[in-house]
C-alpha cells in the first residue's frame, strides 16, 4: 500500500518531500529526479533551494514527465522553460543534466524512444514526482492510457486543457498535444512521491489511493508500485475513506523508515 501523509498546508507538504530528496543526493550525488510541472511541486522546489544551498548538486540529473508539442521550447509555458525557470536555475543544476520531452514537431515519432533511452541510460529514476490532474492523469496520461505505455504522443482531454488555461491567454492557446511519460514508464522510477493540494484533487486522490486499478483513472497505477509516498493535505484527503488509519499509521511510523 502507498504511505498517505496528510500534511496542514503545501508548505509543510513542501518541506517534507525536500527532506528527502536532499537526503538522497547526499547518499547519491548522481541522483536521477523525475521532475513534475505544474502547480502542485511547486512548493517542494521552493523548499528544495534552502536545503541543498552549498551541497553540490553537479552531478544530480533530471527528467521532466512531460511536454506540449509543437510548442516554441522558448514559450515562457514550455515546460522546458518551467523547468528551468523553477528547478534548474534556482536550485544549481546542470542545464545539461536534465532533459524534458522533445516536443518539436520535426521527428516527433521517435522522440519517445530517445527519451526512453536516456533515461535507460541514466540508470532509472531514483525518485519521481507526481501530481495528480482532475481528470485522474499522471504526466499526461490521460484516461484509458495503457498500464503498459512509454512516453509517447498523446491528445489531452479538454479538461486538462481547461485546467491548464490559466497558464495561457486563453484555452485555445493551451495545446492539443502532449508527449509524455507513459505509465510503464513511471513506474519503472524506484520511489514514487504523488502531491495534491485543494478540493478539487480530492476525488481523483481517492480513486488512485482506493479505488479500483483501472487505466480509467491512471493515478491509480500507483497501487501498482512497491514504494509509494501520497502526501496531501486536508481538502485534498477529504474523500479519502480511511484517512483516520492513515493518520494513526503515520503517526506510529518507526523513524528508521524515512519515506
Ligand atoms: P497542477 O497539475 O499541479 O497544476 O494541479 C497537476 C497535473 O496535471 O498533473
Amino acid at each position: 500500500m502507498a504511505e498517505i501523509v496528510i500534511v496542514p498546508d503545501r508548505a509543510a507538504a513542501g518541506a517534507l518531500v525536500a527532506d528527502e530528496i536532499a537526503a538522497l543526493i547526499a547518499r547519491r550525488p548522481d541522483a536521477v529526479l523525475g521532475l513534475a510541472t505544474g502547480s502542485t511541486p511547486l512548493p517542494v522546489y521552493e523548499a528544495l533551494r534552502s536545503r541543498l544551498a552549498g551541497a553540490d548538486v553537479s552531478r544530480v540529473r533530471g527528467f521532466a514527465l512531460d511536454e506540449y508539442v509543437g510548442i516554441d521550447p522558448g514559450h515562457p509555458e514550455s515546460y522546458r522553460s518551467v523547468i528551468t525557470r523553477e528547478v534548474v536555475r534556482p536550485l544549481g543544476l546542470d542545464p545539461a543534466r536534465v532533459r524534458t520531452p522533445d516536443g518539436t514537431l520535426d521527428g516527433i515519432e521517435h522522440h519517445g524512444e530517445d527519451y526512453e533511452e536516456a533515461i535507460a541510460h541514466a540508470g532509472g529514476v531514483d525518485l519521481q514526482l507526481l501530481g495528480i490532474g482532475t481528470t485522474g492523469h499522471i504526466g499526461f496520461n490521460e484516461p484509458g492510457s495503457s498500464f503498459a505505455s512509454r512516453t509517447r504522443v498523446k491528445t489531452l482531454t479538454q479538461q486538462t486543457r481547461e485546467d491548464n488555461a490559466r497558464f495561457f491567454d486563453s484555452v485555445d492557446d493551451v495545446p492539443t498535444h502532449c508527449i509524455t511519460q507513459g505509465l510503464g514508464t513511471i513506474l519503472d522510477a524506484r520511489h514514487l512521491v504523488l502531491l495534491a493540494f485543494g478540493e478539487g484533487k480530492a476525488a481523483a486522490v481517492a480513486g488512485a489511493v482506493e479505488g479500483p486499478v483501472t487505466s480509467s483513472l491512471p493515478g491509480s497505477a500507483i497501487q501498482l508500485h512497491p514504494h509509494v509516498t501520497v502526501v496531501v493535505d486536508e481538502s485534498a484527503a477529504s474523500r479519502l475513506a480511511h484517512a483516520d488509519y492513515y493518520r494513526y499509521a503515520y503517526a506510529r511510523k518507526p523513524a528508521w523508515q524515512g519515506l
